[in-house]
C-alpha cells in the first residue's frame, strides 16, 4: 500500500509490558514474520529493553523505539532518559505525547514540544501522539483540541524536520478500550490534520507527513481502518504484544 508516495508504518507500542527475556523472545518471533514487509515496521519498548531489542532486531528490518525522551541532554533531572542518550545507543525513533503521558504524567503540549525538538537534534524519528478525550468528541470540539496540539507540539519546527516526525492520532477514547473509531471517523481526524499542516507549512509538506491511526487497533479491524486514504499506518498498543496479531497489520500494511 502506498498513499501518495506515503510509505505506511506500523509501529508497535509496547507500554510498560516484557522484561528484557520477553522482548527477546517477542522479538525473535516477529523478526521472520515480518521479514517481507514492504511498510516500515518499528517496536517502542520500555528502556529498560532497548538494548536486547536494539541487539535482537541488528540484522532485521525492524526498528526501536523508545516511548519518551528528555528534552534536556544530560544533567539533574532523576528519573529521565535524554533523547541523546537513546540516539547513542541505536534507537531509531520515541513516541511522544502520548495521552497515557498527558493524563498520569503531567505531560503539557508545551514539554511535547521541547521533546520533539531534542528527538530532532540528537537525530531520532519521533512519532508525535494527539487526540481527543471523549468529552471533547461529544461536545463537539475533536477539531479544534487537535489543531491546538498540532500547532503547539510543531512550534517553530523548521520545514525541513518535518519528515521526522510522524503524526499518530489517537482517539483516547478509543485505547485500551476495544472502542475503535470507525474508519471514515479516524480518517476524517486525519484528513483534518493534514489540513492544520498545510496552513503552517504547504500542500507539499502536508502531502507527505505520515499520519497514523492509533486506538484499539488489531487484526480484524485494521482492514478498514489502513484502506482509509489519510491513514499511513497504526500505532498499536495492546495488538502489538502478540505477534501474530502485530504482524498480521504489518503484512496487510505490505500489500
Ligand atoms: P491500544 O493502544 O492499541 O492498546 O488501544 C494504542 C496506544 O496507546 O498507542
Amino acid at each position: 500500500m502506498n498513499k501518495n508516495n506515503r510509505r505506511l508504518v506500523i509501529a508497535g507500542n509496547w507500554k510498560m509490558n516484557k522484561n528484557p527475556k520477553n522482548t527477546k523472545d517477542l522479538i525473535d518471533e516477529i523478526i521472520p514474520k515480518v521479514k517481507d514487509a514492504k511498510c516500515l515496521v518499528v517496536i517502542c519498548v520500555p528502556f529498560v529493553d532497548l538494548e536486547i531489542a536494539i541487539d535482537c532486531a541488528r540484522n532485521s528490518n525492524i526498528k526501536i523505539g523508545a516511548q519518551n525522551c528528555h528534552w534536556e541532554k544530560s544533567g539533574a533531572f532523576t528519573g529521565e532518559i535524554s533523547a541523546d542518550m537513546l540516539s547513542s545507543m541505536g534507537v531509531n525513533y520515541v513516541i511522544i505525547g502520548h495521552s497515557e503521558r498527558r493524563i498520569y504524567f503531567g505531560e503539557t503540549d508545551d514539554t511535547v514540544n521541547k521533546r520533539i525538538k531534542a528527538a530532532i537534534n540528537s537525530g531520532l524519528n519521533a512519532i508525535v501522539c494527539v487526540g481527543e478525550s471523549l468529552k471533547d468528541r461529544k461536545n463537539g470540539i475533536t477539531n479544534e483540541v487537535i489543531s491546538i496540539q498540532i500547532k503547539n507540539a510543531l512550534n517553530s519546527i523548521l520545514k525541513e524536520d518535518i519528515s521526522k516526525i510522524i503524526i499518530a492520532y489517537e482517539p483516547i477514547w478509543a485505547i485500551g478500550t476495544g472502542k475503535v473509531a470507525t474508519a471514515s471517523e479516524a480518517n476524517e481526524v486525519c484528513k483534518f490534520i493534514r489540513s492544520v499542516i498545510s496552513n503552517l507549512y504547504d500542500d507539499e509538506i502536508s502531502n507527505s507527513v505520515i499520519i497514523q491511526y492509533g486506538g484499539s487497533m488489531n487484526a480484524k479491524n485494521c482492514y478498514e481502518i489502513l484502506k482509509e486514504l489519510d491513514i499511513d499506518g497504526g500505532l498499536i498498543g495492546g495488538a502489538s504484544l502478540k505477534s501474530t496479531d502485530f504482524c498480521e497489520i504489518v503484512n496487510f500494511s505490505s500489500k
